[in-house]
């Protein structure tokens, strides 16, 4: 078990172990109200954080393993939180939220990881920007009018062109990445 803040999480085998990207999103997302949807659950941790904040949290995770470790460490947590086995939004239709938070895979293809859900955990695409560029791109059927997404963005990503206002919430330098929190919003 590692503690973080307040948050006791297990590590599962074949589920993503909370590193730097989850701390900083877990511990420096603004305070904000009502619904919140976490694409890329892991093992919980930032969907926990989020619940014991008071949110009223749905979870997704495409990973079998994830949705265990979720529904695990939040039983550990008291915390409730619905979480649910699906890609990106497919088992959304119809939902809406205020907030969207997500710490997308962002790398390109990556031969470091020999476990397919570790590679599915951190792989982001051809580019590595993928998956942020379709999450982008599909969340605004997904949040209500003046919501905001919050996503962890890396310098090892490619640079890319988006329509939605951006702001760096935080932002963490290492010596092999700067790790940003950024929030994405239309007005
Ligand atoms: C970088 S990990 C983040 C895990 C956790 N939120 C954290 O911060 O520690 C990305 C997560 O996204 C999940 N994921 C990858 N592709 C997905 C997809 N198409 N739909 C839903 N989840 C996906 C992975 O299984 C992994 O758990």
């Amino acid at each position: 078990m590692n503690e973080v803040g307040k948050v006791m999480i297990k590590n599962f085998e074949g589920v993503y172990e909370p590193a730097e990207d989850s701390w900083l999103m877990a511990e420096h997302l603004p305070i904000f109200n009502g619904s919140v949807l976490e694409i890329g659950c892991g093992s919980g941790i930032i969907s926990i954080h989020l619940a014991k904040r008071g949110n009223q949290v749905t979870a997704v995770d495409i990973n079998p393993k994830a949705i265990k470790a979720t529904e695990f460490n939040s039983k550990k947590n008291n915390v409730k939180i619905e979480i649910i086995e699906g890609d990106m939004f497919s088992k959304l239709k119809n939902c809406k939220f205020d907030t969207i938070v997500c710490n997308p895979p962002y790398l390109p293809p990556t031969d470091e990881y020999d476990d397919s859900d570790l590679a599915l955990a951190v792989e982001g695409g051809p580019s590595g920007t993928e998956f942020t560029l379709k999450l982008l791109s599909e969340a605004p059927n997904y949040l209500n009018s003046a919501g905001s997404l919050y996503m962890i963005l890396s310098s090892r990503m490619k640079k890319f062109k988006t329509k939605w206002s951006q702001e760096i919430i935080r932002q963490e330098k290492y010596f092999f990445e700067r790790l940003n929190l950024v929030r994405f919003f239309t007005r």
